[in-house]
């Protein structure tokens, strides 16, 4: 099988779902990855909290408050708790009671027929453990070829590194963030395979730099097949997307 590096070296703009294909089902849950391979993604993006109790659970914020019918931070409940939750219906009356998934039960579902980009979610500069719970279940499914791990946090890229050196990851950066994670990560020298910047910090000047570094660029979040396209065309390696389908007809005519 191929390996997420060679195809990023193929010469051809991947397309990965957003949190899923998130425009049409409820981000980070199974429904949404299942669709977004069925439009025929090459990969799929999503968001990784440990849980109180050890399990690398899927969901975006660092609360359960937007996406489910709960409340509270998804580092102080259980697995059993945050399954309780309903992370379905805030999105339609369809989804109703679709659960959170697990990293483990995503790499069940879909690994197997997209790459995965495991973004871990991290905002301090100690760890709750996050890094090695990723690492556990990415090497208990073998899919260290399958895989690209991002952050924001350089710190959590290091840890990662640390304990699967083998497995590439990419850092994200938007403009005006509150930290500034770039001085913190040419601080701290760690080595990256690929660059994601928010897409609107990409121009040829950009492009230039990062190929000249050697770095793989993957940008987020594209919607637009007409920014699409101009990204492709400045040699841009991937494009996130809440809306696979739309990307790959205006890449592909897929
Ligand atoms: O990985 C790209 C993108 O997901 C980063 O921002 O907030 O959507 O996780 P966010
Ligand atoms: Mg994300």
């Amino acid at each position: 099988m191929q390996s997420i590096v060679d195809a990023m070296y193929k010469n051809r703009t991947l397309v990965f779902g957003h949190r899923g294909a998130s425009a049409y089902a409820p981000m980070n849950t199974i429904p949404a990855y299942e669709l977004a391979a069925e439009q025929g993604a090459d990969g799929i993006e999503l968001d990784v909290h440990r849980s109180k109790d050890g399990h690398a659970v899927i969901v975006h914020d660092f609360t359960v408050d937007h996406t489910t019918d709960g409340s509270g931070r998804v580092d102080a409940m259980t697995l059993a708790e945050l399954k309780a939750l309903d992370a379905g219906s805030w999105f339609g009356e369809s989804f109703k009671n679709i659960r959170l998934p697990t990293l483990g039960e995503v790499f069940e579902a879909v690994g197997q027929r997209v790459f995965v980009n495991v973004e871990i979610k991290s905002e301090s500069l100690t760890t709750d453990g996050v890094e090695q719970v990723v690492a556990d279940v990415i090497a208990h499914h073998h899919m260290q070829q399958r895989v690209i791990v991002s952050s924001f946090n350089p710190l959590a890229l290091q840890r990662f590194r640390g304990i699967l050196p083998d497995v590439p990851i990419g850092f994200l950066y938007a403009p005006n963030m509150p930290v500034d994670i770039q001085a913190l990560m040419r601080q701290i020298g760690l080595p990256h395979e690929a660059r994601h910047p928010y897409h609107g910090m990409i121009d040829s000047a950009y492009m230039a730099w990062a190929k000249g570094e050697g770095y793989r660029v993957n940008t987020w979040t594209v919607n637009d097949p007409i920014r699409a396209v101009e990204l492709r065309d400045l040699g841009v390696d991937g494009i996130i997307t809440d809306k696979p389908d739309v990307m790959l007809k205006a890449l592909r005519g897929a």
